[in-house]
């Protein structure tokens, strides 16, 4: 299979995306990193026992040192106290301003090892290594990084770009099948807010996705980037269109927050999102119920939710719109939903608060 490269371009914090099998023992693909004589690789104690060997003898032939740190796995752990476990090692491996680090794993430990690469030494390097598909096709691109509050998913972060991001489609073979779903909600993304060809290409080969065969995987994810990286590419810091990449979201983390971090996973609420935030464009004119219809059936193939979670028993809408107000979309206290406007096009509008009611009532289970 060819290296499939994607190139975000961001003047001086340009890279690229390699796209391939095999890539963790690849040693061409990592020999064009910065220099230094340290590396610090993070991961977490599932990923740990699976890959980290791997990465750390192809590093072997970069640096001189390569030091691991293992983090307690899960969306629970992504906080200041686990944020902090990185901050130790990096300071008692006494890594200096050169150090590159190595994020090895899914989108929590991408998010937190950004933000730390962020903060350490005020900037120091970093490659992020997917390992799930949805950091492949989504949190590992773009320079988001981030730890939540008990108060709001992905509160406190920065923006701050890798150096170079290495898709390794063979470590999807050990996905669990419900993170291999959660990641396909962020592939499903793509098509209602840019490409519904796309959206008919993932309807033709869902279950080859599902079958993990690596053809398509490599399809996905490379259409996937190729789509975030044209909207990160025009607006690094969202100050507007990079918005659109959070269709679902504004639901989606409600009820990741509503039911405690770690108990829907993040794909799995993206999933009953993007429905509730089509059924919402639906009831304000902008598609009809068939693309509702559609988009849903999508979704329910890929094995994810299509209704949204009940979080809060006696007031459940009341809730859902508590948590929605803290998201950072939000102005003055107005919650800012991205809606589809027409099939392949995304909006940003806010919307009355008795109609997002109804829809929340109407698709919850
Ligand atoms: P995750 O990082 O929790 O990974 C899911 C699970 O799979 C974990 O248990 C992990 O240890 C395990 N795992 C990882 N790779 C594996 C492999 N190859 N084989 C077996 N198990 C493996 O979750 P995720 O879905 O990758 O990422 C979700 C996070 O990403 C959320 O915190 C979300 O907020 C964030 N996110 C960030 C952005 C962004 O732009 N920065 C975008 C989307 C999502
Ligand atoms: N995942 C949304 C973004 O990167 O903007």
């Amino acid at each position: 299979m060819d290296v499939e490269t994607v190139h975000i371009d961001l003047g001086e914090r340009s890279y690229h995306i390699v796209i391939a099998e095999g890539l963790l023992t690849q040693s061409s693909i990592w020999s064009e990193l910065p220099k230094s004589a340290t590396a610090l690789i993070v991961t977490n104690d599932v990923v740990a026992p699976l890959y980290l060997f791997s990465l750390k003898q192809v590093l072997s032939a970069q640096y001189a040192q390569v030091h691991t740190v293992v983090l307690p796995d899960g969306e629970a752990h992504k906080d200041w106290q686990t944020l902090n476990l990185i901050f130790d090692a990096l300071l008692t491996h006494g890594c200096d301003r050169k150090t590159v680090m190595f994020a090895l794993g899914g989108g929590v430990v991408g998010d937190m090892t950004g933000f730390a690469a962020a903060s350490y030494m005020r900037g120091v390097p970093f490659v992020q290594v997917p390992t799930t598909l949805l950091s492949q096709v989504d949190s590992s691109v773009g320079g988001k990084t981030a730890i939540n509050h008990p108060m709001g998913k992905n509160m406190i972060g920065a923006f701050y770009q890798p150096q170079l991001v290495v898709c390794d489609l063979t470590t999807l073979d050990t996905l669990p099948a419900r993170e291999l779903s959660a990641g396909l909600a962020e592939v499903i993304k793509y098509g209602p807010i840019a490409d519904m060809q796309f959206l008919a290409w993932l309807e033709d080969n869902m279950d080859a996705l599902l079958a993990r065969d690596r053809k398509a995987l490599s399809h996905a994810v490379k259409r996937s980037v190729e789509i975030k990286a044209w909207v990160v590419g025009q607006d690094e810091k969202e100050s507007g269109l990079r918005a659109i990449l959070n269709f679902g979201h504004t639901f989606g983390h409600a009820m990741e927050a509503g039911m405690g971090y770690g108990n829907w996973l993040h794909g799995e609420g993206v999933a009953a999102g993007m429905v509730m935030a089509a059924e919402l464009s639906c009831r304000l004119g902008m598609v009809d119920q068939a693309f509702v219809q559609r988009l849903r059936r999508l979704i329910e193939r890929a094995g994810l939710p299509v209704r949204g979670a009940v979080i809060d028993a006696k007031d459940n809408a009341g809730r859902y719109l508590e948590l929605m107000r803290v998201d950072k979309k939000s102005e003055a206290g107005e919650i800012r939903f991205v809606l589809i406007d027409g099939p392949g096009k995304a909006v940003m509008r806010s919307a009355p608060d008795a109609l997002v009611r109804e829809v929340i009532d109407s698709c919850c289970a």
